[in-house]
């Protein structure tokens, strides 16, 4: 089954919305044919509504960094899918170690999350990865099954199908250590056997598997012709034009 590639920005918190409607006008007419590559930007959720109302032409898909697992009330300072189905966002990150390791997000929260994503009509992109310990004791494997085993709890095939998944080795991300393409694409490889597990092989050829860690220009390519690799979640490398641009020819 050919999975369409999709390659993702993670802003992260950066920019400002001077930023925002730069980064917009630089890509603009400069994207490939979405029906060969999808390709989103996840921004701070200020910035969410600018990219979506300034997108004109672009086929850009808008994603948000995070958001809450309730439809609405009493939790302030959060947002919920509802909110951002409501403004045609199309994707939520969900899960990213930062929010992990800083907020201290568990795999049932997250779990929430997918769930009230789906509920909404907005897709989640769920992160997973090891640190830099799990990795070297030869553990990753068994780290990685726990966190997608919790954050698919219940869902179901047809949701799965849809469902973007993002390995992330924390020991890459924002250190320029990108991991090798043949470590990228093995640990790609035990996410999608584990989806073959639990939903069965159809439902594990569907769903799309972003690696997320360090991914610059010059490394996309190699990272891409890997046969468990269907994109990317790229944080510094996003940020400006020119070489988010150089993420999307491979
Ligand atoms: O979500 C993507 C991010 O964690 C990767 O960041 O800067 O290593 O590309 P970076």
């Amino acid at each position: 089954m050919s999975r369409k590639p999709f390659i993702a920005g993670n802003w992260k918190m950066n920019h400002n919305l001077k930023d925002t409607f730069a980064f917009i006008a630089g890509i603009d007419g400069k994207l490939p044919d979405p029906e060969k590559i999808e390709v989103a930007i996840a921004a701070p959720a200020l910035y969410l509504v600018p990219l979506v109302h300034h997108r004109g032409k672009n086929t850009y898909k808008v994603s948000a960094e995070n958001v809450y697992f309730e439809k609405s009330g009493a939790f302030t300072g959060e947002i919920s899918p509802e909110m951002l189905a409501a403004e045609g966002i199309e994707y939520s990150i969900i899960g990213h170690s930062e929010r992990r390791e800083y907020f201290h997000e568990t795999d049932e929260d997250i779990n929430k999350k997918a769930h009230a994503l789906f509920a909404a009509g907005v897709t989640p992109i769920l992160c997973c990865g090891e640190t830099l310990e799990t990795f070297e004791s030869g553990k990753t494997a068994e780290w990685v099954t726990s966190q997608i085993e919790a954050g698919l709890k219940d869902l179901t095939a047809e949701q799965v199908s849809k469902l973007v998944i993002a390995y992330e080795p924390i020991w890459a991300i924002g250190t320029g250590k990108t991991a090798t393409p043949e470590i990228a694409d093995e640990t790609c490889g035990v996410v999608r056997s584990i989806v073959e597990k639990l939903y069965g092989k159809e439902v594990s050829e569907a769903v799309r598997i972003q690696y997320g860690g360090s991914v610059k220009p010059d490394t996309i390519a190699e990272l891409m012709a890997k046969p468990n690799i269907d994109g990317a979640l790229v944080g510094g490398a996003s940020l400006q034009p020119d070489s988010f641009l150089g993420l999307l020819s491979f």
